[in-house]
Order: C-alpha cells, then structure tokens, then sequence
C-alpha cells in the first residue's frame, strides 16, 4: 500500500533579491513496510523535502498525499488533522518543548492525537534508551538523548507515516543499533519511514536509498 506520495515537487526560498532553488522536481513514494534513507549533501534540500511531505511546508509546485489524502494546498487546520492522525515528524531540532519532561513530551503527542497508550509509552522511552531520563527536561538533556526523546514524540501516535531527519546523528554505535531495530520493528506493523541520514549503517540498513543533490533526485535505488 502507497503511505506517501510526492508528486514533482519545488520549493522555492527567496530571501530578497536571492532564490533558492531548494527542491526542483522531486518525485518519490513509500509503501507500507518500508524504510527509505535520504541522503546528500547539506544543503541539498533534505529538510526542506521532510517539510513538505509532512504538510509542515507547502510546496510552490507539486503535490503531495498522504494515504490518497491531499494534503498540499489544504487549510492548515485540515494539515494539521492531517498531520496529527498519520504523520511522526521528528526535525534536526525543536522537537521537544523546554518546559515538558521526556515524558510529558511524549504525552502530549498522545493526546494531541488522541491515541493514548502507557503500554506503548513505556515501551518507547525503554526502547530509545530513556529510562533512566524519562523526568528530565530538554535543557538537561545530551544531543544524542534529545534526539532520541524527538524520536519518541515522532513515534508517540503511532503514526503510519514517520519522518526522521538525522535520528541517529548524535548517537552512540549501540544506540544507533537500537534505534533501527526500534524501526525496523515499526515498519513490519506495516508503517512507512523516510529517514533522512549521514549514517551509512542507517542507509544500508534501508530498503532503498533516494540521493538528493541541488533539489533533485540523482538516482533512486
Ligand atoms: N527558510 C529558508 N529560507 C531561505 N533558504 C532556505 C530556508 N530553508 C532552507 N533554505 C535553503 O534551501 C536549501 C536546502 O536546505 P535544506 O535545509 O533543505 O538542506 P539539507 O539538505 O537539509 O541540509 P543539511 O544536511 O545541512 O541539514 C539550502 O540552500 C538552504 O540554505
Ligand atoms: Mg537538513
């Protein structure tokens, strides 16, 4: 089954007199039960393309769908349903807000969903190694334990599609190892995951590796 679908998406930035061309034509899907690493130079619009086919960006051209739903030029309230009952989004940073513990973080995400799961909940903060700061505030907390607790909130509604940009890029080997089994597990529910990465463990362990480069897709195995 097709989760997500972008259809010749670009994006453009303008910051006065300057554009960017961040995307220019990327088209790719996922099916269900898939993980399929991103990956290109910095700059190359990876973070960009997470953005929009969350709904968290629009694009100027294109579209996108999430489980055959349109989410690309839709009000934001509708997005934002949208991206609350199908979507994890975990970003480079800003995943966590300051004044929640690891816990209260995750939390959020459930009722914000209205799935909530303490079954799941304890699950998710043994599995991406939390336990022993499941209390702690974001300012307490490592790269690598933030990253983590961002992949849980991503990851906290079970959502079918989860977008990861970098989850193990602050991690330790055995975290790192952790963590793909935590989404290898995931997948096999019949979920989908794009994870954007530097790592080529994370990148070998995908079913497929998409390259970007200049807001293109190079070759797509
Ligand atoms: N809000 C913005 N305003 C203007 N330009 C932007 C904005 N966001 C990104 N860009 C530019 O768009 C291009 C793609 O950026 P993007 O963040 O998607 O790259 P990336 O591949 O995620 O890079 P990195 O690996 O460093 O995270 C870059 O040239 C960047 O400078
Ligand atoms: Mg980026």
């Amino acid at each position: 089954m097709r989760i997500v679908e972008a259809f010749d998406i670009y994006r453009f930035y303008h910051v006065e007199e300057e554009e960017t061309l961040a995307l220019r034509g990327v088209s790719l899907s996922v099916e269900s039960e898939e993980i399929v690493a991103v990956q290109g130079p910095s700059g190359s619009g990876k973070t960009t393309l997470l953005s929009c086919l969350s709904g968290l960006d629009e694009p100027d051209g294109g579209y996108v769908t999430i489980m055959g739903k349109h989410i690309t030029r839709k009000p934001e309230v509708e997005r934002a349903k949208i991206r609350a009952q199908m979507v994890g989004i975990m970003l480079q940073s800003g995943n966590l807000f300051g004044h929640l513990s690891v816990e209260d973080n995750i939390k959020l995400q459930m009722h914000l969903s209205g799935k909530i799961d303490t079954v799941w909940l304890d699950k998710l903060i043994e599995e991406v190694g939390l336990t022993e700061r499941r209390y702690a505030f974001p300012m307490h907390l490592s790269g690598g334990e933030s990253a983590r607790a961002g992949l849980a909130v991503a990851m906290a509604a079970k959502p079918v599609l989860l977008l990861a940009d970098e989850p193990t890029g602050e991690v330790d080997f055995n975290t790192e190892k952790q963590i793909l089994s935590l989404l290898d597990e995931y997948r096999k529910k019949g979920n989908a995951v794009l994870i954007v990465t530097h790592s080529n463990a994370v990148a070998n362990f995908a079913n497929r590796i998409i390259h970007l480069f200049d807001g293109r897709i190079v070759n797509n195995e």
